[in-house]
């Protein structure tokens, strides 16, 4: 299975999925980053995986999703995984990549959608947080949800200390879901996740 992934930083699911590639018969063909000289880039090229930049801040959106579009269709990947990529995509694009396009997004959702997840949770008062892994469709982190993990929130918690949490159970159940898709085990149809055929109407719990 041919799998073009997309960062921002630092990647470390990036890194997690590198790690498991063997396993989950993935060929990673190339990594993007909308941001240069991250970490991420650096994890890819050191096992020599192609490399692209595309320069996502101050670039109109419809101009930049163009861009990345021809970039990844020269791939002709099966897979697309957003691992950590910051950057909101045009319904243009959900919509080429519909059913093949992943995302790993830090909180149960539907709860706590976009940015600082960690912070908005504690403040709530949440005693519980975690990770999903979705189906990326047009709407921000609204896709069919396949997969979920969760940890409690202590008094102690700070963003940093739950991010740190969050992020071990994401490098566990990012390389999971993605061995349901490369097994051709996990598909999207008609805005539902079905795994081995049967429809997800819950979360998995990994
Ligand atoms: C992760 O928390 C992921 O869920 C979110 O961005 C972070 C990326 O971390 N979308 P990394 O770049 O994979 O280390």
């Amino acid at each position: 299975m041919k799998a073009v992934v997309l960062i921002s930083g630092n990647g470390s699911n990036l890194q997690a999925i590198i790690d498991k590639r063997f396993a989950i018969n993935l060929n990673i063909v190339c990594v993007i980053s909308d941001k240069p000289n991250v970490l991420g880039l650096t994890r890819a090229s050191r096992i020599s995986i192609p490399t692209k930049v595309i320069i996502s801040q101050g670039i109109e959106r419809e101009v930049f999703d163009e861009k990345l579009r021809k970039t990844i269709d020269i791939y002709t990947p099966d897979i697309i995984i957003l691992a950590g990529f910051m950057r909101i995509l045009t319904p243009r694009t959900t919509q080429h990549y519909l059913g093949k396009m992943l995302n790993i997004h830090p909180s149960l959702l539907p709860k706590f959608k976009g940015l600082n997840t960690h912070k908005r949770a504690i403040e709530s008062g949440e005693t519980q947080h975690g990770v999903s892994v979705h189906f990326v469709t047009q709407v921000l982190d609204s896709g069919a949800i396949i997969a979920q993990s969760i940890v409690a929130i202590t008094p102690l918690d700070t963003p940093e200390s739950l991010a740190q949490k969050i992020l071990v159970k994401e490098h566990k159940i990012y390389p999971q879901v993605i061995s349901w898709f490369s097994q051709q085990r996990l598909i999207l149809k008609d805005n539902t996740a079905y795994l081995d055929n049967k429809p997800l109407h819950q979360p998995i719990y990994v």
